[in-house]
């Protein structure tokens, strides 16, 4: 049985993981920055060390492809991710599947078998979609879900323009995006939740992914002073901002379903100790498996949003992203569990709560993903961790499933 060079793969993991980092060691590369940059820099030499053809489309996605004079021109086989991360994120949200999707190739080049048709690993710009939006979009673009240009014109978090700040950092690429169409999809990730770990099991066959709304809201009161101004006569938009953080944790919390709603982010102007906020900005992330409820969710927000501008609270709603949940392909699912049963690993099927480039990949080519156990079920932040041979255990699996797929000849 071929296995994945586990040293090697570990020892990338890590030293992408340093890269990044800021003087209190926290490691921040978000989509288009200097950090992204010396990140796709070091992944790029990784590539051509490995002799790969490294191709970047217009979007910033990264490949690496190995074809032959006897497969080129057949639609590669694709796995991918992402490693742009979150503020003072973890080492292995994404970076895993990129890297073990490198790995993966170099092991089945090494072992001297010829796949059928190309294999292909790509990082993908902006899965985390922090600092643009929305988030998973390179892989957005290259399944044609958004136009090239509308990506590029995105105004990040901090008023830059993604297409200006791929070009100030290298990875603004040549190539049209969707110039690789997959033949078929498989991302490997960490599971970025309990499951696994809670019923110790190591392989996530990972079936469906929910859907995500995001939206980012303003609301507008008066400023006034907080010590004259009675109780009864303010219209104060951080309490109605506050009052949405709450109405939300109760709306998930009693839907007595699998609905999640964070405000991840919230600023208040003019941001005084002693001003009553004239403006709250801040944004919602409300997320389900089932398409109706999600949707019921949006309208109980909306409704509770409609009875603060009853109150003399102006409401604005910009929607930053919205995608449906996925069905990933039930036949990649089933080589996932069978490459599983055969390295005796127990596996289990499973919902994927974060969003991935998978889902938009699964709307041009079959595409389903592996899960590994996160401890304690964290991620999103620096505290993430996968132990070892779970990553490595992770790999094989992807090698082999990559292997079936691939019909390797002698
Ligand atoms: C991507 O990391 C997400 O927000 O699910
Ligand atoms: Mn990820
Ligand atoms: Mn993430």
């Amino acid at each position: 049985m071929i296995a994945v060079d586990a040293q090697r793969l570990l020892g990338r993991i890590r030293e992408l993981g340093a890269v990044g980092r800021d003087g209190e060691g926290r490691l921040t590369r978000l989509a288009a920055s200097d950090t992204d940059r010396q990140g796709r820099d070091l992944f790029v030499g990784w590539l051509r060390q490995a002799g790969l053809d490294v191709a970047i489309d217009r979007i910033g996605n990264i490949f690496g492809i190995w074809q032959s004079a006897g497969n080129a021109g057949k639609a590669p086989l694709l796995i991918g991710s992402h490693i742009d991360t979150v503020i003072d994120a973890g080492i292995y949200d994404g970076c895993y599947g990129v890297l073990a999707g490198l790995e993966v190739i170099e092991s089945l080049k090494a072992s001297g078998l010829s796949p059928s048709r190309p294999l292909a690993v790509a990082a993908f710009t902006n899965e985390e979609g922090v600092r643009f939006s929305p988030d998973m979009m390179g892989s957005l673009v290259l399944a044609g879900g958004v136009d090239v240009e509308a990506a590029l014109a995105a105004v990040g978090t901090d008023g830059s323009t993604l297409g200006q700040e791929l070009a100030r950092i290298g990875y603004a690429g040549d190539r049209e995006p969707g110039f690789l169409k997959p033949h078929l999809y498989v991302e490997l990730h960490i599971e970025q939740g309990p499951v696994l770990e809670r019923e110790g099991i190591p392989i996530g066959a990972v079936e469906t992914l929910q859907g995500i709304s995001w939206q980012r809201i303003t609301l507008d009161g008066v400023a006034n002073h907080a010590g004259t101004t009675p109780m009864s006569m303010r219209c104060d938009a951080g309490y109605a901002a506050a009052r949405v953080v709450t109405f939300l944790h109760d709306l998930a919390g009693a839907s007595n379903a699998p609905t999640v709603a964070t405000v991840g982010t919230m600023r208040l102007e003019p941001n005084a100790i002693n001003v009553i906020p004239s403006r709250a900005v801040f944004t919602v992330d409300l997320r389900d498996p089932d398409e109706q409820r999600l949707q019921a969710q949006e309208a109980a927000l909306a409704a509770f949003l409609e009875r603060l501008a009853a109150e003399g609270i102006t409401v604005s709603v910009e929607r930053l992203a919205r995608f449906e949940p996925v069905i990933f392909d039930g036949q990649v699912v089933e080589l996932i569990e069978a490459a599983a049963r055969k390295r005796g690993l127990a596996s289990r099927r499973m919902t994927s709560g974060a969003g991935h480039d998978a889902q938009m990949i699964a709307c041009i080519a079959p595409a389903a993903m592996i899960f590994v156990p996160s401890a304690g079920g964290i991620s999103h932040s620096p505290r993430e961790h996968t132990e070892d041979a779970e990553l490595v255990a992770g790999a094989n699996i992807l090698l082999d499933v990559v292997a079936e797929l691939a019909e390797l000849e002698g």
